[in-house]
């Protein structure tokens, strides 16, 4: 994944996060100040409008954890304290209300803040053992064909570079990664006297060899948060001209995400050492499969990969056997 890229959308969507709790406190101050505190009725819509200073906080301890809910409480205290002293000194009775709100905000932003750090470190954990387990299966099933294990990480990082350069990003990119490295998940039901023949398959060979994205796709219907991925799965042989398999379809039908596989598929399979032949250099394999767009590969993802400068590929792979070994 594009790193930079990364850190500006998430530097972009916390700043709007910021944005929405400096304006929630502002609003919810410039209510509560303006709020007479007579007759009764607005006295509660004035003592309410206090009450509300526990939105921002709990937002804040959604988007920020307890950092933010205690930032977000201290914003509140400066904000509130200012109206107490300003408007309601020498009121004992109205001050040991306000004393009382202070303990509620600053209770609440500690308690919110820790819960919501907890959880989400729990759905941390939760998130990279589901994403271990995918990468430990993923990476017995290339030990029994590859040479490597590392050809499906390769290829997951060589398809989330070409796709964020594209300017896919977000769920789609996460989508899209999970597919490629689960892309060939369907060679599991492929005999090893069909998967690992030295020779060229025979016709009824090769059919049971072309049904693995298939399996692979129906494989993945059990695997939760895999339904986009399922789709790339069953498309990741799918050609262009739509002389690929096992549906036959061509150029747009097929899922944007399998048409951005298909080239790193290839790529990796050119620049890596094979029993039956050996790799090519990064520049000769870039030629050869800008030779086929419009045939096996989309134009259109082939002239977002030839733009890309060959030591991003280097630093990819290198940085897939580091990380996941
Ligand atoms: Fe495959």
């Amino acid at each position: 994944m594009n790193i930079h890229t990364t850190e500006t959308s998430n530097t972009r969507r916390s700043r709007l996060r910021i944005g929405v709790i400096l304006i929630a406190v502002s609003l919810i101050a410039l209510g509560h100040w303006w709020t007479p505190v007579a007759p009764a009725g607005l006295l509660g819509v004035h003592v309410l409008l206090r009450k509300l200073f526990l939105i921002p906080i709990l937002l804040a301890a959604a988007w920020f954890n307890l950092r933010g809910a205690l930032l977000a409480a201290l914003a509140i205290t400066l904000v509130f304290l200012s109206h107490v002293l300003l408007q309601w000194g020498g009121h004992t009775q109205e001050n040991v209300n306000q004393i009382g709100e202070f303990v509620t905000i600053w209770s609440t932003a500690i308690l919110a803040g820790w819960l919501v750090g907890k959880e989400k470190d729990a759905l941390r954990r939760l998130s990279q053992t589901y994403e271990g387990a995918l990468v430990a299966l993923v990476m017995a099933l290339d030990a029994r064909e590859h040479d490597t294990q590392l050809h499906s990480l390769r290829v997951r990082g060589y398809a989330e570079h070409i796709a964020t350069k594209m300017g896919i990003s977000g769920n789609a990119l996460i989508e899209l990664s999970r597919g490629a490295l689960l892309h060939d998940i369907g060679k599991i039901g492929v005999p090893d006297n069909i998967l690992l023949k030295k020779g060229s398959l025979t016709s009824s060979e090769r059919q049971i060899m072309q049904k693995h994205p298939e399996i692979g796709a129906r494989l993945l219907r059990n695997v939760p948060h895999t339904d986009e991925a399922g789709i790339i799965v069953c498309a990741h042989h799918e050609k262009f001209d739509g002389t690929g398999y096992p549906k036959g379809i061509a150029g747009n039908d097929i899922p944007l995400g399998a048409r951005i596989f298909a080239v790193a598929d290839a790529f990796d399979a050119l620049t890596s050492e094979r029993p039956y032949q050996g790799a090519v250099t990064i520049a000769d394999a870039v030629e050869r499969l800008a030779r086929d767009a419009g045939s096996h590969f989309d134009p259109e993802v082939i002239a977002v990969f030839v733009g890309v400068p060959a030591e991003d590929w280097s630093r990819i792979a290198n940085s897939v056997g580091e990380n996941d070994l």
